[in-house]
């Protein structure tokens, strides 16, 4: 079983995945977690996030192990959210993900062209989102947990310039898939969330 979940920054995506996958006991992918990875080492490596075969050898280069905590910074995120704009580091991207869905028994994966372009026949289409205002609450309640001091202003001026950005780019922008669910998290907290995205996988396993 494939399920693809996608739905812009912050929106719980990544847990809502990660929860999805250990209940029906799929394996997970953070896609975002590429494109991070890719930003960092243009960034380490002192290049410009709009360098075309500098992203593209970085994305050919990447392992399978991530390390979350240094890919989920602020600046991290903002360099993620240019270099993903290049259609050449998209292009190159998609057979890892091809790859990682068509691995039995199936996972669950998330971001924000999976059920347009990367899995266009998964199983399970979820199309999660929020307010942008309960995004930036709950990106800076996870800067803190890291220990990080950061403003919640800065944080939602952030979320309106990456939900901008992700989807008008003209290379795979964030769009709901027509057969996708829409989940509205806004008023729900991670259970509630899981309860009601397994019960559409559930719905759309008896059709
Ligand atoms: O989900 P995230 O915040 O970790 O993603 C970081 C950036 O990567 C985001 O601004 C858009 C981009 N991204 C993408 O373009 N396509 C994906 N499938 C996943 C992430």
């Amino acid at each position: 079983m494939i399920i693809a979940i996608d739905g812009p920054a912050a929106s719980g995506k990544g847990t809502l995945g990660k929860r999805l996958a250990a209940h029906y006991g799929l394996r997970h992918l953070d896609t975002g977690l590429l494109y991070r990875a890719v930003a960092k080492s243009l960034l380490d490596a002192g290049k410009r996030p709009d360098d075309v075969a500098a992203a593209v050898a970085a994305a050919k280069a990447l392992g399978s192990r991530f390390d979350e905590a240094a890919l989920k910074t602020p600046a991290v995120g903002e360099a993620a959210s240019l270099v993903s704009a290049i259609p050449e580091l998209r292009a190159a991207l998609v057979a890892f993900q091809r790859d990682f869905a068509a691995i039995p028994p199936g996972a669950v994966i998330d971001g924000r062209d999976i059920g347009t372009v990367i899995c266009p026949d998964a199983d399970v289409k979820l199309f999660v989102t929020a307010t942008p205002q309960v995004r930036a609450g709950r990106r800076a309640a996870e800067y803190r947990a890291q220990g990080k001091t950061i403003d919640e202003a800065t944080v939602l001026t952030d979320i309106f310039k990456r939900d901008e950005r992700d989807t008008s780019r003209a290379a795979s922008p964030l769009k709901q898939a027509a057969d996708a669910h829409l989940l509205d998290t806004t008023h729900l907290g991670i259970d509630a969330a899981l309860a009601a995205a397994i019960a559409v996988v559930e719905r759309s396993k008896q059709r």
